[in-house]
C-alpha cells in the first residue's frame, strides 16, 4: 500500500482535550492490543474485560478483527499486502479513541510484528498495552469455533494463519495469558491488573472490581 501524504491540510486542534475527557470519565484512555490466532481466545478475553470495565464505569470499546472486516475493512483479504494495511487501519482507529479518552481494546490476529510495532510508535510510551494469547496451534485446530481449521487444512482457504501464513509471536509484549489452559475468569484478572499496574485505572475502580468480585461472589453462594 502505498503512503498518502497529507497535502494541504491542517490538523485541527480539539477544544475538548483527551485530558478533559480522561478526567470526566475517571480513568486514562490506553489501547489493550489482543494478538493471537484465530481461535486463541482474543474476542473472548477482550469482551470479557470490556464487560467488566463496564461494570465499573470506564468507557470502553471493542474492535474485533472479524466485524471490522464486515465495514471498514471488507475490500481487504488475507494477503500478507491486506493484513498489513488492515492492522494499519485498525492502529489509527485505535489511536482516535484515545483521544476520545476511551479504553480501546482490539482484537485482531496482527500477525506481523512489524505491524503491531507500527502500532506501538503511533502513540506515547505506556498507551499502547501489548497482549498475547497465547494458544498452540494444536488447541486452536481442535476447539475450531469456526470450522475454519478444518477448511483451510483442506485446502479451501487459502494463507491461513497458522497453516499457510505465518503468524509472528510477540517479544515484548506487556503481558502474555496462556488462553490454551487459563480460565478467562484468570486471563481478565491478569488484565484488569496490568491497567492497574500502568495507572490506567486508579484505586477507586479497583476498589469497584472488588466490590463487583463480592457480589459476585455472593450471589453465587446465595
Ligand atoms: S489479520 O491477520 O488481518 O489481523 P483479522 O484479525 O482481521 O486478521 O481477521 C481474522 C479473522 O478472519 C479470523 O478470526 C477468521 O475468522 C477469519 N479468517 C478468514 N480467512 C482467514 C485467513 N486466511 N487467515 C486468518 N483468518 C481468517
Amino acid at each position: 500500500m502505498k503512503p498518502i501524504k497529507p497535502n494541504n491540510i491542517v490538523w485541527h486542534r480539539a477544544t475538548v482535550t483527551r485530558a478533559a475527557r480522561e478526567k470526566l470519565n475517571g480513568h486514562r484512555s490506553v489501547i489493550l492490543w489482543f494478538t493471537g490466532l484465530s481461535g486463541a481466545g482474543k474476542s473472548t478475553l477482550a469482551h470479557a474485560v470490556e464487560e467488566n470495565l463496564h461494570k465499573m464505569g470506564c468507557r470502553t470499546f471493542t474492535f474485533d478483527g472479524d466485524n471490522v472486516r464486515h465495514g471498514l475493512c471488507s475490500d481487504l483479504g488475507f494477503s500478507d499486502e491486506d493484513r498489513v494495511e488492515n492492522i494499519r487501519r485498525a492502529g489509527e482507529l485505535a489511536k482516535l479513541y484515545l483521544d476520545a479518552g476511551v479504553i480501546a481494546l482490539t482484537a485482531f490476529i496482527s500477525p506481523f510484528r512489524s505491524d503491531r510495532a507500527r502500532v506501538r510508535s503511533l502513540v506515547p510510551y505506556g498507551e499502547f498495552l501489548e497482549i498475547y494469547c497465547r494458544c498452540p496451534l494444536e488447541v486452536c485446530e481442535q476447539r475450531d469455533v469456526k470450522g475454519l481449521y478444518k477448511r483451510a487444512r483442506a485446502g479451501e482457504i487459502k494463507e491461513f494463519t497458522g497453516i499457510s501464513s505465518p503468524y509472528e509471536e510477540p517479544e515484548g509484549a506487556e503481558l502474555v495469558v496462556d488462553t490454551g489452559s487459563q480460565s478467562v475468569e484468570e486471563s481478565v484478572a491478569m488484565v484488569i491488573d496490568l491497567l492497574c499496574e500502568y495507572g490506567v485505572i486508579g484505586p477507586d475502580k479497583a476498589d469497584n472490581r472488588l466490590q463487583l468480585n463480592w457480589s459476585a461472589l455472593a450471589g453465587a453462594t446465595a
